[in-house]
């Protein structure tokens, strides 16, 4: 997303600076591996197997599911940035894993990528993608249409209108409404988790099993950053989109004010729900 970009172009909202979004999302990435993994390995992604990973970012998703299938399994990720498929790449080297690649692409066109794999594909996953995919229909019927039977079709996906503190100060009611306000002013999907299940039988896969979680901390162990870091980067884009302006959200200082916030009020952050879906293509 470059600051010139508009409601209905491209909606991945994150990109203005791209350090900064590889430093956040590898940040967001650890916040959410054990779910991850925990629902991936419930999905039955094990050893041997062949997997595509779509939106792979700077790669954590892929290096998780690279764990999970082994040394006799493979990975290749499927990123349209190619400063995060870099990172990507440097990442997998740092950690000698040589049974990952990153491929620069947009999802929407995976189906060509399908045809050039060595091995049959064993899966497609995706995390946090199928919200910011303008033709996430698409991407779901190349899954049905094009991969064999038994491959696996798994996402993990959030809602991002469910309470963020409970109860929820006005600045975080605030902070929500920017987001919310930015994401659907971009034309994406905030509520992505909760319509899988639609998606998946729209695209004429079978109606996939379910599972949501919930991280969820009080004031002592609040992943706060997480929220601040999202705001820091639509900020550009929220600006542009006339959702809110920097001088409203004083960036540097809002850690500490949504902090003391919850430890006043003694309430919980609620960091969005996330779901899984998973289902096996038909025979
Ligand atoms: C929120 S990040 C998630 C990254 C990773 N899946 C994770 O959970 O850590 C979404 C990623 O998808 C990429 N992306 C967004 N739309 C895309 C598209 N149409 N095709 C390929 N990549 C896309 C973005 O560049 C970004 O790296």
């Amino acid at each position: 997303m470059s600051a010139t970009a508009s409601p209905g172009s491209d909606p991945y909202a994150f990109a203005t600076d791209r350090e900064e979004e590889e430093r956040r999302l590898v940040a967001q990435a650890r916040l959410f591996e054990p779910i991850t993994e925990e629902l991936l390995r419930q999905a039955g992604l094990g050893p041997g197997m062949h997997v595509i990973d779509l939106g792979a970012g700077p790669g954590d998703t892929a290096i998780l599911a690279a764990r999970l299938v082994g040394p006799t399994g493979s990975v290749v990720g499927v990123e349209r940035s190619p400063e995060q498929a870099a990172m990507a790449r440097r990442r997998v080297a740092d950690l000698g894993l040589d049974n990952v690649t990153f491929a620069e692409g947009d999802v929407a066109a995976f189906g060509d990528l399908l045809a050039g794999q060595a091995r049959p594909v064993d899966a497609v996953i995706g995390r946090l993608i199928l919200m910011w995919v303008p033709d996430r229909a698409a991407v779901l019927r190349t899954c049905a249409e094009r991969l064999p039977p038994g491959a696996l079709v798994w996402f993990l996906e959030p809602d991002l209108t469910y309470d963020y503190a409970m109860p929820a100060s006005p600045l975080w009611a605030q902070v929500q409404v920017w987001i919310l306000g930015t994401i659907e002013g971009l034309g994406a999907e905030p509520r992505m988790g909760p319509q899988l299940y639609r998606a998946f039988r729209a695209a004429g896969l079978p109606g996939p099993t379910l599972e949501s979680r919930t991280i969820m901390r009080g004031p002592d162990s609040a992943p706060v950053w997480f929220l601040v870091n999202i705001v820091r980067a639509m900020l550009p884009v929220a600006t542009q989109l006339g959702v809110t302006k920097p001088e409203e959200v004083d960036i540097d200082t809002l850690e500490a004010r949504l902090l003391a916030d919850l430890a006043a009020d003694e309430a919980a952050m609620i960091v969005c729900p996330m779901t899984a879906a998973w289902t096996r293509v038909p025979g």
